[in-house]
């Protein structure tokens, strides 16, 4: 696809930015002042070319992103290897910042007060919760289906010297033992994976009276207008009694604006403690 614009072009060419531009020569870049002021007008000069420039790609863009919603039509969740790619250039959206999620803060507030001692985290991304947690004297595992998301947290953890036994695995099928944790922590997950088997897999690994955490999408409705939907509030309740849950707290929320990448999400949280 071609972004540059076409066509009756107002945009300025190199020429006549080089005129406008004053000769390097010319410059005095004695002082910070001089400098600030000489970065400052190059400045001003690009944002001019982008305000051109974006007028022009918008709507290939919008073509774009119709095709995009086209092509999404029938997917269903992502596989592995689609959470794998998410990770293979630049980390994605949600694996930028370290900062911990409130949901950890409180939850680990939540161990200590139940003296909770061992927390797996499904899905850790660049593992802002788990090393979080391990900070808070938590025993951690964390695991994540994309090994890329193990690579980089082992390397934040490594960084923010924390010890959490980190490994790639799938939620569905967790590479662990009845009864193994204290507490489950999964934020932003489950609706990726299939409910029917992962939800069964939380509680499997959970002792007697452990708690766990889980914050999930029941759907997803795109700007296009197709929505995806995960499970209906009612139907995620009756699973988590048929599972041997007590739901200690539980909130959900419909958003009401898209977000950035075009998505409005119903929220479903819920603070869960392992009955029998
Ligand atoms: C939106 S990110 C959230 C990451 C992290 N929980 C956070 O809040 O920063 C979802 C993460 O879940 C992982 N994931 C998706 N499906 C999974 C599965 N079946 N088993 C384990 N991890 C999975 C993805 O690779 C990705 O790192």
């Amino acid at each position: 696809m071609n972004l540059l614009p076409t066509g009756g072009a107002s945009a300025p060419s190199s020429e006549e930015l080089g005129a406008r531009a004053p000769s390097l020569k010319a410059l005095d870049m004695t002082t910070e002042e001089q400098k600030t002021a000489h970065w400052k007008r190059i400045d001003r000069r690009r944002l001019g070319w982008w305000g051109v420039v974006s007028k022009k790609i918008k709507p290939l863009y919008e073509a774009e992103v119709e095709a995009i919603l086209k092509a999404l039509k029938n997917v269903k969740a992502l596989s592995p290897r689609d959470w794998e790619e998410a990770y293979s250039e630049d980390p994605p959206h949600w694996a930028v910042d370290l900062t911990p999620s409130l949901f950890a803060q409180e939850f680990a507030e939540e161990l200590a007060s139940r003296k909770l001692k061992s927390v797996l985290e499904i899905g850790c991304g660049n593992g802002r919760d788990s090393i979080f947690f391990a900070r808070s004297g938590l025993e951690v595992t964390a695991i994540d289906v994309a090994p890329s998301a193990i690579k980089l947290a082992k390397e934040n953890a490594k960084e923010a010297e924390v010890d959490i036994d980190f490994s790639v695995a799938n939620a569905e099928k967790l590479p662990f033992k009845d009864g193994q944790f204290g507490a489950v922590f999964t934020l932003s997950v489950l609706h990726a994976t299939k409910l029917a088997k992962s939800l069964p897999e939380v509680n499997r690994v959970l002792k007697k009276d452990g708690l766990a955490f889980v914050y999930l999408y029941g759907d997803t409705e795109f700007a296009g207008g197709k929505r995806e939907e995960v499970i209906a509030v009612d139907k995620y309740l009756e699973l988590l009694k048929a599972l041997g849950f007590t739901v200690l707290d539980f909130y959900d929320e419909q958003e009401k604006d898209f977000d950035e990448f075009g998505e409005k999400h119903l929220i479903i949280v819920s603070l869960l403690q392992k009955e029998t």
